[in-house]
């Protein structure tokens, strides 16, 4: 038995076409149906669905084969794996988005950055946040938020905030800006490495199909 993790939304639907191309079929519709094991048309293949933040858990623990997750969940995972458990083989060129610092609109953050201001930053990616000001040579405060960052520097709570932009709407519509790029993002295949060693021969020819896919589309 081969399995997927897969996470709902944008990933999901995302993944499909590129696993259509190595001939696997999803059975369901995730926003339709409450299970958590989709089957394919394979026999032997099979998605599970998780949350995003635990697609590398579940892969690298050996309770899925393979996962697609953004490269922020990847480095997130990394900077707190004791060893490196996952292989990487492919950049699926998906769910692309960027990792950014936003603040309020009327927030002089180059000014703050001057003057040597010790800042607020609300975030998930704590680990990327963190490597981005050490980098800057900035002193910031981090405070570790599971959703809608957004809201932090609307209350008070924070100076700025570490999240991904894609549209740019989310800031938009809560009056944010974007003051610094830190890292374009988009979504990686990830293999277990014992199951690539111990099911090459079924693992191989879908990575080849993925990657083609891949390649085909850019
Ligand atoms: C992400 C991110 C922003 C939003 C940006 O959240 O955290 O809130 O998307 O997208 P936009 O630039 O197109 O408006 P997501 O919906 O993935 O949910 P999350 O808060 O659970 O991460």
């Amino acid at each position: 038995m081969i399995t997927l993790a897969l996470s709902k939304g944008r990933i999901f639907e995302e993944t499909l076409p590129l696993i259509q191309a190595a001939g696997i079929e999803v059975s369901e519709d995730p926003e339709k149906s409450r299970k958590l094991i989709i089957g394919t048309n394979l026999a032997d293949v099979r998605v599970v669905l998780v949350r995003a933040t635990d697609v590398p858990t579940y892969v690298a623990q050996g309770g899925a084969d393979l996962g697609v997750c953004g490269l922020d969940t990847l480095i997130e995972h990394r900077a707190e794996a004791t060893s490196e458990d996952l292989f990487q083989p492919v950049d699926l060129g998906i769910a692309r988005c960027r990792l950014s610092v936003a603040v309020r609109d009327d927030f002089d953050y180059a000014s703050a950055v001057r003057r040597g201001a010790r800042l607020k930053v609300a975030t998930k990616y704590t680990h990327m946040a963190r490597s981005f000001f050490a980098a800057k040579g900035m002193h910031v405060d981090l405070i570790k938020l599971y959703g809608s960052m957004e809201l932090a520097p609307l209350i008070g709570l924070a100076d700025a905030i570490v999240d991904l932009v894609s549209t740019g709407n989310t800031l938009k519509a809560n009056r944010l800006v974007e003051v610094e790029h830190i890292q374009d993002i988009s979504a990686r295949l990830v293999v277990n490495p014992a199951s690539l060693k111990m099911k090459t021969d079924r693992i191989k020819p879908l990575l080849d199909a993925i990657q083609a896919k891949v390649r085909a589309s850019v």
